[in-house]
């Protein structure tokens, strides 16, 4: 049987580090790319590392040669290093699918955000589905995946959970099922291997904001204390932000805030439990303490 060879963009990541042990896993070959040397200790047991920085495209060049399938995971989620939206969810992505097409890479899958296609007026949408919009019109197979908010990001909820109190806009019942980086990659390959060009993934559980501030502070083991801030404070502070703040402070907050004001509900995948995950993660931070 023929290997794939895979590149993996943004392995660096919560889900791209997932998505590399899920494709060792399956006995595909994997190529990471990496912006420093030291970014190689991440992983243990890759097929070949290549050096470079996306948005500079003189350092991609030949990045994609011999590759059958790109994966690529690469946006900004925490702002990191002055980027906009637009250098990185677009123009990084972009500068990687010209070298794809060189190439004749086979398929290319990228991972946009759920509501991404809806929610093009928010920044970080109008970087992420303008990639999305040139994916589908070049010549090569492409899988747009758009998951439901990571397990990662559900940290900030056990995070204010910890004082023993959870603060929600609105009455909290708008509902999500995010999902664990861990399952998601496990689609993402499923995904690839099918052939599906587009779909809105999520997790096994939907939960309102409301169960899920719940099982935050249970993880705690505190007792329900959860605060409804009006919503008029949400559209003030995401007012606030975009009138005296610039796209790189506001955009992520905006994405929240906005994300918060909604029904999140995507195909339901997975097996891993987000009580769990919340439970794992306090004992962590219990033994961190220590
Ligand atoms: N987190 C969520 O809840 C969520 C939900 C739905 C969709 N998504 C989307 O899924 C994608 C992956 O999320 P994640 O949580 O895995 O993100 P992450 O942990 O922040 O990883 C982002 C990846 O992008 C790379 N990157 C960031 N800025 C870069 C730059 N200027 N130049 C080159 N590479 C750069 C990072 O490289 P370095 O490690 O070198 O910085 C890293 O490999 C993102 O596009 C995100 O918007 C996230």
């Amino acid at each position: 049987m023929n290997i794939k060879k895979v590149l993996v963009a943004g392995a660096t990541g919560y889900l791209g580090q997932y998505v590399v042990k899920e494709l060792k896993k399956r006995g595909f070959w994997v190529r990471v790319l990496i912006r420093n040397k030291a970014q190689k200790d991440k992983f243990k047991a890759v097929d070949d590392f290549y050096l470079g920085q996306l948005t500079s495209p003189n350092s991609i060049k030949g990045i994609t040669k011999d590759i059958d399938w790109v994966f690529s995971s690469v946006g900004i989620t925490r702002q990191k290093d002055g980027m906009t939206y637009m250098d990185v969810d677009y123009q990084a992505n972009s500068n990687l699918l010209k070298e794809a097409l060189k190439d004749k890479v086979e398929a290319f899958q990228y991972i946009s955000a759920i509501n991404g296609d809806k929610l093009k007026h928010l920044k970080i949408f109008e970087a992420k589905e303008k990639f999305v919009e040139e994916l589908q019109d070049s010549e090569i197979n492409y899988c747009v995946l758009r998951p439901n908010g990571f397990f990662s990001d559900m940290k900030d909820f056990l995070n204010m959970a910890k004082s023993g109190r959870v603060y929600l806009f609105g009455d909290g019942n708008f509902k999500l099922n995010p999902i664990h980086g861990e399952d998601l990659a496990k689609i993402c390959v499923d995904k690839m291997e099918e052939g599906i060009k587009e779909e809105t993934i999520g997790g096994i559980d939907i939960f309102t904001q409301n169960e899920l501030a719940k099982i935050a502070l249970k993880a705690w083991k505190k007792p329900i204390k959860i605060s409804h801030l009006p919503d008029w404070t949400r559209r003030f502070t995401i007012w606030l932000l975009r009138t005296f703040t610039s796209s790189k402070t506001y955009g992520p907050i905006e994405f929240f805030l906005t994300a918060m004001a909604d029904d999140n509900i995507a195909n339901q995948y997975g097996t891993i439990r987000l009580e769990d995950f919340f439970k794992l993660e306090v004992n962590k931070l219990k033994n961190k303490k220590y």
